[in-house]
């Protein structure tokens, strides 16, 4: 998904999963990235961060799947998070400098009650669930994960969306004192402009299967995961599942995404698997799954298509890609 490819990767551990960004783009960022205000996180003792404390949710088994899940060393060491660098263990490697605490995340625009959360409120605004999702990355691998969270739609209910409410952007943290790959000195490919920013339709955030997640495996995020909280979409390619989120913004504009930002012939804002509508540079009809050796195929929306597809119903996913 980026840029150019870093001389250590190895085709073997991972698929083709490049931006040929153009370098007029690349320097447009830079520049844009040394003039843009930082948001700063108040420190916080490396002692607080609860990194592997255990967090407590309840299994919803209705979110079970039939698959194994994912080793955990596997779901914790090969990671995308950009922020860190490109390689898939960058983020394992490097995260320590993300702080998690504490942490805010302001909720705003088309909403009647806008508001700025502390993580520990939010991660108490509704019961903590377990939910075991299918996650599929657009280069081609996927892992089976046990998430911790509850659906987003509760927290937007709480903020009340407007009529002019018709999309949703989330925003990571802008900071490159934790955040390595954000710095203009950053010696390596960073692909994209930041900070890292997704987006989904109103009707996509609030649908049942849409997770603010603070966990995984029984613990809280990792913070290569995305610590202290991020958004699980499991219907689509894992780019749309934003990570250390800092703003929840209710828009009526289609939001502009950082991967449609940076390659937008390569990645559509809707971005819903489907292993009909091949990448430009390779086929989505089949994938990796992290911990086995033969392709399994790829299935329509993850496999959630009884629960998405009518959200999609009159649309051509061709052009929505
Ligand atoms: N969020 C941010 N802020 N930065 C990133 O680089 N990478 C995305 C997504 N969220 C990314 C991000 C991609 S490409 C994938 S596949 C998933 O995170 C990977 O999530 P995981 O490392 O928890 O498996």
């Amino acid at each position: 998904m980026l840029i150019r490819r870093a001389p250590e990767i190895k085709s073997s551990g991972i698929t083709d999963h490049r931006v040929y960004l153009s370098r007029r783009a690349f320097m447009a960022g830079a520049a844009a990235l040394a003039l843009a205000p930082v948001r700063r996180a108040v420190a916080a003792p490396a002692s607080q961060v609860p990194a592997g404390q255990p967090l407590k949710a309840t299994r919803n088994e209705a979110f079970a799947v039939e698959d194994p899940p994912t080793a955990l060393e596997s779901v914790t060491t090969y990671n995308n998070f950009y922020e860190f660098g490109v390689n898939k263990g960058d983020p394992a490697r490097l995260a320590h400098t993300l702080r998690p605490r504490p942490w805010t995340v302001e909720v705003d625009g088309h909403v009647a009650r806008p508001r700025r959360y502390d993580v520990d409120e939010l991660m108490r605004l509704a019961p903590l669930e377990e939910r075991v999702y299918r996650l599929r990355c657009v280069e081609g691998w996927s892992m089976v994960i046990p998430w911790i969270g509850y659906p987003l739609a509760e927290l937007l209910k709480r903020v009340q969306p407007t009529g002019q409410a018709r999309f949703v952007e989330f925003t990571t943290l802008l900071d490159p004192e934790q955040f390595p790959a954000q710095r203009p000195s950053f010696f390596g490919f960073s692909s994209l402009e930041w900070p890292y920013a997704e987006g989904l339709r109103l009707d996509e955030a609030l649908h049942p299967l849409t997770l603010l997640t603070f966990g995984l495996y029984g613990q809280v995020l990792p913070n290569q995961n995305g610590a202290p909280v991020r958004v699980v979409v499991p219907w689509k390619y894992g780019f749309k599942s934003p990570k250390s989120i800092v703003r929840i913004r209710l828009v009526s504009e289609e939001p502009r995404t950082a991967w449609v930002k940076a390659a937008p012939n390569e990645y559509g804002f809707y971005s819903n698997v489907n292993p009909a509508v091949d990448h430009p540079r390779w086929s989505q009809a089949t994938e990796r799954r992290i911990g086995e050796f033969r392709r399994r195929k790829t299935l329509m929306f993850n496999g959630y298509a009884d629960q998405v597809a009518p959200l999609y119903a009159g649309m051509d996913l061709r052009k929505h890609f």
